[in-house]
């Protein structure tokens, strides 16, 4: 059975499609982001929001480490550093691209969801 671990974002099974409406802008905490599940079961479409003020990115939650969820708790992303952490063994990532700068799978990068602020509102935006 696929996992859709190597697919695109968008490929992968439950992703929503482009246009989808996430959630508010101001229900992503910069301190801490927010966590995104579409569909059920081991086929759900998990993915991360992460923002720094009207800024906001989007990524499939997954570690390219083992690829596994990066958060241990419901919406825990982003350290004391403003750096999305790794829960399971403490790779952190850039906000703004996703990669990779300290950690055991330093130099490769979350993959990212586009996302786009509408108003007050967030979107996926153009696969
Ligand atoms: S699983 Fe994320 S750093 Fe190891």
């Amino acid at each position: 059975m696929s996992t859709g671990f190597d697919r695109a974002w968008h490929e992968r099974p439950h992703a929503p499609e482009p246009g989808t409406v996430l959630c508010r802008v101001d229900a992503v905490p910069e301190a801490s982001g927010r966590g995104l599940r579409f569909g059920d079961g081991k086929q759900a479409f998990e993915m991360i929001l992460v923002r720094r003020g009207e800024s906001v990115w989007g990524y499939v939650n997954q570690c390219p480490h083992f690829k596994v969820p990066v958060n241990a708790r419901p919406d825990t992303f982003v350290n004391s550093e403003g750096l999305i952490m790794c829960a399971w063994h403490y790779a952190k990532f850039r906000l703004e691209d996703g990669h990779c700068i300290d950690g055991p799978c330093e130099g490769l990068a979350l993959k990212p969801v586009p996302v786009q602020v509408d108003g007050a509102s967030i979107r996926i935006g153009a696969a």
